[in-house]
Parts: structure tokens; C-alpha cells; sequence
């Protein structure tokens, strides 16, 4: 990276990335969200587009969209999630056509004026752990081309399977944490802040150079990642709950209450 400025994040996501893909990317719930993500980046980019992603974790979004002819600039701000998208590549498909980099998202003003885009992507809550979304608008304009696409997976303001789980279990703080907009998170022993913005927040954010899509909810009845001991007993009600939440992920009043909101927007032609 710019590994002059040691981001926080960074920090505490280096301290999971070897558990990382045991915890989510392979747990029934990390699977079920993750299908949903996969439909919208399969209706939205073709073979041959060229997309940068944000946070990309272990390379799981990464992999899959190389796996359908999509040219991926994958960037994450933590270097033990590079390290280990690597060796994925290296180790499952080391022909796709991936790169990865250690950048941060409010770095990307290093990745330079040759790059252009015809998509990003940011899939689960990188996104929330950036402080000022502005400056990461004006930079992604910068690098996408007019007409791109930009899917954002967020984590929801209010997600109602949280807040109904934890209430069930009287615990009032975490029902309610996302609820202010930020909290933090701790990821052993290391502390992030996160935050929570709405969907209006996200357009304001992103306006004029972006324009809103769709929106979509992503793990409504599906619950957060917390519940796969609760998911792995039930696993006939999450198949029935993820089918469901193809129906009601597009239902506007239902489709922000769900753990994660998918965001399409796509940089405008004028601005
Ligand atoms: C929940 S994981 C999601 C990873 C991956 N996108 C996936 O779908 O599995 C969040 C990721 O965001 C990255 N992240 C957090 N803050 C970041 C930032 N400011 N810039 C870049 N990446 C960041 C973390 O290192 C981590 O890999």
C-alpha cells in the first residue's frame, strides 16, 4: 500500500483474515448472503469489463467475477486479507485475470490515471468503516467511466433480525447499536469504528457524480453471521428464508431492513 499510514481497520482485520474465510466465507449464513450478491454482480457486468473492488477480503468476489471473463483490480486495506486473496489465486486459479493490492479505500487516489472502470465493487461493509464517503465518491468518479456501474454492500442502519434477536435475549445494547449511525467493533481486542449510513446519506454522499440505481436488501430473513450456530440446526428454514428474502429484498419499507443493503449506482454521464 501507501504503507506509510497504518490504517486502523487494517489493523484489526489482519488479526482475523486466517479465520476469516472458516467464519464467514464458508458459514451457511456468509454463503446465503453472498448468492444474493453474486445475482446482482452477474446481471450487471459482462465478460471483458474491467471492475475495481474495494475491500475484497479473501478474494472470494474476486475469483468469482474472473471466473466470468471480468478483469478485477481487487483492493483491501488490510495486507494479511491481500496476502491470503493471493494465495487463493495462486492455489485455485492462478490463469483468471485478478490482480490484487493492498490499498485502502481512502487511498484511492493512488491508483493512477491510466486505470479506468467500467465497475467497482464493494461487497459487506468495507464501506461502513470509512469515516468521510465524499472524498471516495470523488476518487471513484475519477476512475469509472460514464454509464459504470457501482454495487455497494453495505451494512444496513436498522437491521431487524438484530435488533428482535438480541431484544428476545434482553440485551437492549446490541439490539439497538446500529441505530445512532456509528459504533465500534472490536476484533480481537482491536477496536473500529463503524458506521451506518442510510440509504440517503449513501446518495448524498455519492451525488452528483453517481446516480441511484436500485436498492436491495440482502440477509432480511436470513440472519446475520452471529446465528450460524441457530442457522447450521435450521438449515430447511434458512433455504426457506433464502428464498423468501428474493422476494422481499426488492420491497420498498422491507428491503433497508435487512442485515446488509445492496446500493447500484452508476456514475452519471454530466457530471
Ligand atoms: C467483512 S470483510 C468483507 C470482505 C470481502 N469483501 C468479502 O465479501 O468477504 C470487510 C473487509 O473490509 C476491509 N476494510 C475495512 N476497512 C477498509 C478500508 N478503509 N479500506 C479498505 N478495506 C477496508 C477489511 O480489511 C476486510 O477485508
Amino acid at each position: 500500500m501507501n504503507a506509510s499510514v497504518i490504517h486502523p481497520a487494517a489493523v484489526a482485520f489482519d488479526s482475523i483474515a486466517d479465520e476469516y474465510d472458516q467464519v464467514f466465507t464458508r458459514s451457511v449464513i456468509g454463503k446465503a448472503q453472498r448468492a444474493q450478491v453474486w445475482r446482482a454482480i452477474e446481471r450487471t457486468f459482462r465478460s471483458g469489463d474491467r471492475v475495481l473492488e474495494l475491500n475484497c477480503g479473501t478474494g472470494e468476489d474476486a475469483l468469482f467475477m474472473a471466473r466470468r471473463g471480468i478483469s478485477v483490480f481487487a483492493t483491501d486495506a488490510s495486507g494479511e486479507m491481500i496476502r491470503s486473496a493471493k494465495r487463493r489465486h495462486l492455489t485455485e486459479a492462478a490463469d483468471l485475470p485478478v490482480k490484487f493490492e493492498q490499498i485502502a479505500i481512502e487511498s484511492l487516489a493512488s491508483i493512477g490515471e491510466h486505470n479506468s472502470f467500467e465497475g467497482a465493487v464493494s461487497n459487506f461493509s468495507g464501506l461502513n468503516c470509512v469515516a468521510d464517503l465524499r472524498p471516495v465518491a470523488c476518487e471513484l468518479a475519477r476512475l469509472l467511466v460514464p454509464g459504470a456501474s457501482a454495487l455497494f454492500c453495505i451494512s444496513a442502519r436498522i437491521c431487524a433480525w438484530e435488533t428482535l434477536w438480541y431484544i428476545a435475549r434482553g440485551d437492549a445494547r446490541r439490539a439497538f447499536r446500529r441505530w445512532p449511525g456509528a459504533a465500534n467493533a472490536v476484533l480481537k481486542g482491536h477496536e473500529v469504528e463503524i458506521h451506518y449510513p442510510t440509504v440517503r446519506k449513501m446518495c448524498r454522499a455519492f451525488a452528483p457524480w453517481f446516480a441511484l440505481r436500485s436498492i436491495m436488501g440482502v440477509g432480511i430473513l436470513v440472519p446475520p453471521s452471529y446465528a450460524e450456530s441457530w442457522a447450521r440446526q435450521h438449515t430447511r428454514s434458512l433455504t426457506f428464508m433464502s428464498k423468501m428474502d428474493r422476494l422481499l429484498c426488492h420491497i420498498p419499507g422491507i428491503r433497508t431492513l435487512g442485515d446488509h443493503v445492496l446500493l447500484h449506482l452508476e456514475r452519471t454521464v454530466e457530471a
